[in-house]
């Protein structure tokens, strides 16, 4: 690994948070400094996942770790990833994201996944998972198709949430001037 850089990550709203991201066509070089950086990024900001469209990147890469603060770290790095499985079962967790900061919302998903991804070195990986780890990769893969955890829940709600950060960022864009 070389020199890691710190990603800004970027709130919502914004339209990079919005787009749909593009297939990377191999796990080269490039890709796995953009795995580390976001890790590095996501840890530094005390998140659990981070998709490189939080970045400002357009490529579908995701990293998540959802190991317990006093563990060791347990980072997976993903590139690609596509869900071959659901559970018919769903599951309410709440939800935060580093884009959406200081607000958190039910969730409803399926409870468990099976997801098939390139890992670090470009093998194609496949993960069956439950609990905090599936929410976190349904979450971090849906931000590859420019979608929030708040379209999932209420308009009234989300709109609620999207026009304090709107508010927040006026606040903070004035404080600079
Ligand atoms: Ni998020």
């Amino acid at each position: 690994m070389g020199v890691m850089t710190l990603l800004a990550i970027i709130v919502a709203p914004d339209p990079r948070l919005k787009i749909s991201a593009k297939p990377v066509a191999k796990v080269d070089d490039d890709v796995r400094k953009l795995m580390d950086d976001m890790l590095e990024s996501m840890h530094s900001a005390n998140g659990i996942g981070l998709a490189a469209p939080q970045v400002g990147d357009e490529r579908r890469v995701i990293v998540v770790d959802v190991s317990a603060k006093d563990a060791d770290p347990a980072p997976i790095r993903m590139a690609n990833p596509e869900l071959e499985w659901v559970s018919d079962e769903y599951l309410i967790h709440e939800e935060g994201c580093l884009s959406l900061p200081e607000h958190f919302s039910d969730v409803e998903r399926p409870g468990a996944i099976r997801v098939r991804y390139l890992d670090y070195d470009g093998e194609i990986q496949e993960l069956e998972t439950d609990g905090v780890l599936a929410t976190c990769i349904q979450h971090e893969m849906d931000h590859l198709d420019g979608v929030l955890f708040v379209d999932h829940i209420s308009s009234l709600k989300r709109n609620m949430i999207l026009r304090k950060l709107t508010k927040s960022k006026k606040l903070a864009a004035a404080d600079d001037d």
